[in-house]
């Protein structure tokens, strides 16, 4: 069975608060295997009392975290970074069990994960400041980082390393110290790469981690919502839960980093080289069975390859196999959880409904199990399905054909949202033209793989602000002391 662990103590049943493995409250949270909802462990259901001891702990490790010089803190995120890729084959197998994805995406995103934590070592020693020449004689002015304080981390399912590893790594480099609360269908993979954060020489409280049920999350949340001694808030999930956030912090004044939901068009030009947006779009959107913020939700294809576009991604489609990640042949595991499954299926019937017709897929697939949904491809989709203006998170794609770029421009940007599109010309005039016009935080020019540990990840409009990666993603942990000094003639 490839789904079991060498290393079995990296699967956790604690809160890590103040350097040691916390019980919690008694309550605790069943974690499932989403292939056939199997309990693969259980982890604390937190409220309020572990949140705060957490952030006591995270309050009290700051001044000595943030003296310590940044290239022995790079060193200790180094040490993480190499802890990961040498436990890359346990934590892929973690992801894989708890979130569904199979293994070679789970050792993937171990991958990526890592990629993260090491370019944030690096970042951590060139958070350099400016001299900024005086307008007076006498004078010598300047402008230092220095890091926020404490941040809350509130972190997602659909990767639960990456998203973890891009939102702390960042944080710890730039001196700040961290209270986690993972989501709740994956708490295992964060706390199995916080105990390796441990061993690579994090010091006690610098970074704490609490689980919490759905129910019990707005508990925790709120309370480090409400303390000011949180000064940032870094989330990725839903547009309604940012709002939330960024209404609850205002009162405190906390920075925030929102990775928010998306709604990516995918748009094929006539002048397309139609196979290379095939493979493009295979691998943005069936990464991760669909379950991606930035990947594509609408597909606009131009009514001159329409018919070629569709029956060459309708066969790529039906030949994907799913399954579940201990059979190594899946490509597509299952969806998370019911409600997830859910959704999917209302966006295909709501389409069908409103005359989309399915070229393959469009149904669920009992015989594996309810939590899983068949590849789906449709055509004929127009902008007042549900699939059209919510986010399906899941493997459906739902093509709409088009005739001009004005059109397809206006289409693609008629969305609160704005975090990725992609589109695929070989015109090269078309292309800068169509990449200024699209409302969008991230654009993919003939290419579907667009994440990357130097780019900037982020979106604009109601994806949120801030951004992940990158020498943005140290700076949205700092913030900028000016000093001024005087009588120097
Ligand atoms: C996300 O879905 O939020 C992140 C995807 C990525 O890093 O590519």
């Amino acid at each position: 069975m490839p789904l079991t662990f060498t290393r079995t103590d990296l699967v956790r049943s604690a809160n890590f608060i103040a350097g040691q493995w916390t019980p919690g409250p008694g309550a605790t949270l069943a974690v499932t295997d989403p292939a056939t909802g199997a309990v693969i462990a259980h982890v604390p259901d937190s409220g309020a009392p572990e949140a705060l001891a957490a952030l006591d702990a995270a309050h009290a490790a700051f001044p000595a975290w943030k003296k310590v010089p940044a290239k022995q803190r790079a060193q200790i995120i180094k040490r993480w970074n190499d802890l990961v890729l040498a436990h890359q084959d346990d934590l892929g197998r973690l992801i894989s069990r708890e979130q569904g994805k199979p293994l070679a995406e789970g050792k993937g995103e171990v991958a990526y994960a890592a990629s993260y934590i090491e370019w944030f070592a690096e970042e951590a020693t060139r958070m350099n400041g400016e001299v900024i020449p005086a307008p007076v004689p006498g004078r010598r002015m300047f402008a230092l980082k220095e890091p926020v304080g404490v941040v809350a981390a509130i972190t997602p399912w659909n990767f639960p390393a990456a998203m973890i590893a891009r939102k702390i790594a960042p944080a710890l480099a730039a001196g700040c110290t961290v209270v986690c609360k993972p989501a709740e269908d994956t708490p295992l993979t964060s706390l199995a790469l916080v105990l390796l954060a441990h061993e690579a020489g994090v010091p006690a409280g610098v970074l704490n981690i609490v689980t919490a049920s759905r129910e019990k999350t707005p508990e925790v949340v709120d309370l480090w919502l409400d303390d000011a001694r949180v000064r940032k808030i870094t989330f990725t999930g839903s547009t309604p839960v940012g709002k939330h956030l960024a209404r609850r912090s205002a009162d405190t004044l906390k920075k925030l980093s929102l990775e928010l939901g998306g709604n990516a068009p995918f748009i094929v030009f006539e002048d397309a080289d139609v196979d290379a947006a095939v493979d493009g779009f295979m691998a943005a959107k069936f990464r991760n069975g669909g379950q991606t913020c930035v990947c594509p939700n609408r597909v606009f294809v131009h009514d001159r390859v329409h018919d070629e576009f569709a029956s060459k991604l309708s066969a790529r489609v039906a030949a994907l196999k799913v399954g579940p990640a201990s059979d190594l042949a899946s490509q597509i595991g299952p969806m998370i959880n019911d409600r997830a499954v859910e959704k999917i299926a209302r966006h295909v019937q709501d389409a069908v409904a409103r005359g989309a017709k399915v070229l393959t897929g469009g149904q669920r697939l009992p015989g594996l199990g309810p939590t899983y949904y068949a590849p789906t491809v449709l055509v004929g989709a127009d902008a007042s399905m549900a699939c059209s203006c919510e986010e399906t998170f899941g493997p459906v794609a739902p093509l709409t054909r088009f005739a001009t770029e004005a059109e397809v421009i206006a289409a693609a940007n008629d969305t609160p949202f704005g975090l990725a599109a992609y589109f695929y010309s070989n015109d090269v005039r078309r292309i800068w033209r169509v990449a200024d016009a699209l409302e969008t935080g991230i654009v993919g020019i003939n290419e579907g793989v667009i994440a990357a540990e130097a780019a900037p990840f982020g979106g604009v409009k109601e994806s949120g602000y801030g951004r992940e990666g990158s020498t943005h993603g140290l700076d949205d942990y700092l913030h900028t002391k000016y000093l001024c000094q005087g009588q120097l003639d």
